[in-house]
């Protein structure tokens, strides 16, 4: 089906940017992400859905040397050098302590956090699915804004939760590299599957 044969809500240049032609990044510019931007894009991507608005993402922005050497040795070989190499990385994970600040993000129902406590498995699925989809909408929010993206879940979780979210409940879920790709060093664009392949209309 041809996309742009029917009216969209965003023009065609902003759906480019977000989606047809952007890239994940392999290889950056030196040009730096400033706090505010990166400010910008939690600003963003935070009014994203999730379910009872749960919104258990947390993000941990590494930008310093020094930050970086903790978050070195963590990272699987072939994910290294191209990660230290970013001006900002986002470590995102997502909070099992959800539950309890509940009643501030979903007053109408002031029980839900009754729903999750003591309910482990049922936090566990709700976290890490709603923290996901926060993942995905810092994803395009960021490149919404101008930045481009490098998501990698090639890293040590137990050990980067030790490194970075310890005394929390704070899990890693996956990171993003943060700044300004060199479009030469993308790897060829892989297809993606049809509608007919991954969709069904009932
Ligand atoms: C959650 C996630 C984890 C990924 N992990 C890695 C990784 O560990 N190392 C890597 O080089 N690329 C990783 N990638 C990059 C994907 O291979 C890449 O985004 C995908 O092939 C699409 O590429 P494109 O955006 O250029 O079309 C990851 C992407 C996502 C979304």
């Amino acid at each position: 089906m041809q996309h742009g044969a029917i009216p969209h809500a965003i023009n065609d240049e902003a759906l480019d940017t977000i989606f047809r032609a952007a890239r994940t990044q392999n290889k950056w510019s030196d040009k730096p992400v400033s706090a505010a931007m990166l400010m910008a894009v939690y600003d963003l991507m935070r009014w994203g859905p999730t379910a009872a608005n749960i919104t258990p993402a947390r993000f941990v922005f590494v930008t310093t040397p020094e930050a970086k050497a903790r978050l070195k040795p963590l990272l699987a070989e072939g994910n290294r050098e191209k990660t230290m190499l970013a001006p900002a990385v986002a470590i995102i994970g997502y909070d099992l302590d959800f539950p309890h600040i509940l009643p501030r993000l979903f007053p109408n129902v002031p029980t839900m956090k009754d729903n999750f406590i003591g309910n482990a498995e049922l936090i566990q699925n709700s976290a890490f699915r709603n923290g996901t989809l926060q993942g995905a909408y810092f994803i395009i929010a960021a490149r919404a804004l101008g930045l481009d993206c490098g998501p990698m879940s090639g890293f040590d979780n137990a050990g980067m939760d030790k490194e970075f979210f310890a005394g929390t409940a704070i899990k890693s879920n996956f990171i993003c590299a943060l700044g300004h790709g060199d479009p030469a060093c993308v790897y060829p664009r892989n297809p993606r599957l049809s509608f007919d392949e991954a969709c069904k209309i009932l």
